[in-house]
């Protein structure tokens, strides 16, 4: 259930696809004979200086993958030099992940219908020490995961004697699972941390989802919330540049929430270009959604992306190895980066532009 919950994607898992295959179409340019040794990854990202230009992307009720959860993934980020952002649906509150980090990081809003609730948690937020905020907007009401539900991961989980029996082959993930009760979405926690409480918790969230969500609500986060501001769900140029110019928000994520919402939505490499090109350098234009390799990551940046995140690749590692897991993720990310680099003949990330990249000879 909890494999399924992370790994899978909305409907016919076509845009969870797209979103690697997309950097199949793209061959990164090779320059020999630069003498390269020493390629600079360290960028910023959300005006923040981090050492690499890759960063966590917001994962919830993540305390199902590993239950240090959220203050996992962030110290494990903080280790490899990046941030993380905390997503609303976290399983450690704001204050717990402030306390258990060293630097700021980052916060993601789910921009529920009750601007009280919401002007709460941004206000909790700044307090704790989140510098920069990630409007999700990709989900005005939950996408089709037909995989969750087959694998029994409904509100309440349905538990089979087979669900049972693969449970009882996991002993250590159930003893922490019941010893810490870390798989509630805590901000919307309802009474003593439970079992069931969790499940009321997951309800409450659904409750608070705001389909009719629309731009004045945006304006409104962007009135309230003083540090930088991120809408995170951009796949459309024209929303890009509403999002920036209009509402004055620092920049957007081109994100397809990983494949779990629309799908048959565009995958977001492919979106990225013309959504670089229409705002023309007006805002940051972040990506997530298929980073596996480092050199997923140069293609992403010479496209224009100025830095990018990852989801399920570090959510796994918390799953294997908890906090060390994840540092070693974004480790493995960083090597392929510095090797791949040198082979490009590419000294900075700074300098990673259009001219890096070639796209795919088409076969027939
Ligand atoms: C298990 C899981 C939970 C997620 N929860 C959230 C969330 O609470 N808020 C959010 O904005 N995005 C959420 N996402 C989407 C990620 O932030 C991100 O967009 C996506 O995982 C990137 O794709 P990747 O997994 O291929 O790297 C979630 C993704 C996964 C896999």
């Amino acid at each position: 259930m909890a494999w399924a919950y992370v790994d899978g994607g909305a409907d016919g898992l076509v845009t969870l696809t797209d979103n690697r295959e997309a950097f199949r179409r793209w061959r990164l340019r090779q320059r020999i004979l630069t003498g390269i040794t020493k390629p600079v990854l360290s960028t910023t990202m959300a005006q923040t200086g981090i050492d690499l230009p890759i960063a966590l992307a917001p994962t919830g009720i993540i305390g199902i993958a590993h239950w240090r959860a959220d203050i996992a993934a962030a110290r494990g980020a903080e280790a490899a030099g990046t941030r993380h952002v905390l997503s609303t649906g976290s399983s450690y509150t704001l204050e717990e992940v402030g306390e258990a980090t060293e630097q700021n990081h980052w916060f993601q809003l789910y921009p529920y219908g009750d601007r009280q609730k919401v002007g709460e948690l941004l206000d909790r937020a700044a307090a704790a020490g989140f510098t920069a905020l990630f409007v999700t907007v990709d989900v005005p009401v939950r996408g089709n995961r037909e995989g969750e539900r087959h694998a029994g991961m409904e509100v309440p989980p349905t538990l089979t004697p087979k669900r049972v029996l693969d449970v009882a082959a996991h002993p250590a993930w159930w003893w922490n699972l019941l010893r810490h009760k870390r798989v509630s979405p805590i901000h919307y926690g309802v009474g003593k941390r439970s079992l069931s409480t969790a499940v009321e918790a997951v309800r409450q969230q659904d409750r608070y989802m705001q389909s009719d969500l629309n731009w004045d609500d945006l304006a409104w986060m962007r009135d309230h919330w003083k540090g930088p501001l991120y809408v995170k769900g951009v796949l459309d140029p024209e929303d890009a540049v509403r999002a920036v110019v209009g509402i004055g928000a620092d920049g957007v994520v081109v994100s397809n929430h990983g494949g779990r919402q629309l799908d048959s939505a565009l995958g977001t490499l492919d979106a990225l270009p013309a959504i670089v090109e229409t705002l023309g350098g007006r805002g940051e234009v972040l990506l997530d959604g298929g980073i596996r390799r480092g050199t997923d990551v140069l293609i992403a940046l010479a496209l224009g992306a100025k830095g990018v995140f990852v989801g399920r690749p570090y959510a796994y590692a918390l799953a294997a190895a908890g906090e060390r897991g994840v540092t070693d993720v974004l480790n493995i990310l960083r090597e392929d980066m510095v090797r791949s680099m040198i082979l490009m003949g590419c000294p900075d990330v700074g300098q990673l532009d259009r001219s890096w990249v070639l796209p795919a000879p088409v076969t027939v």
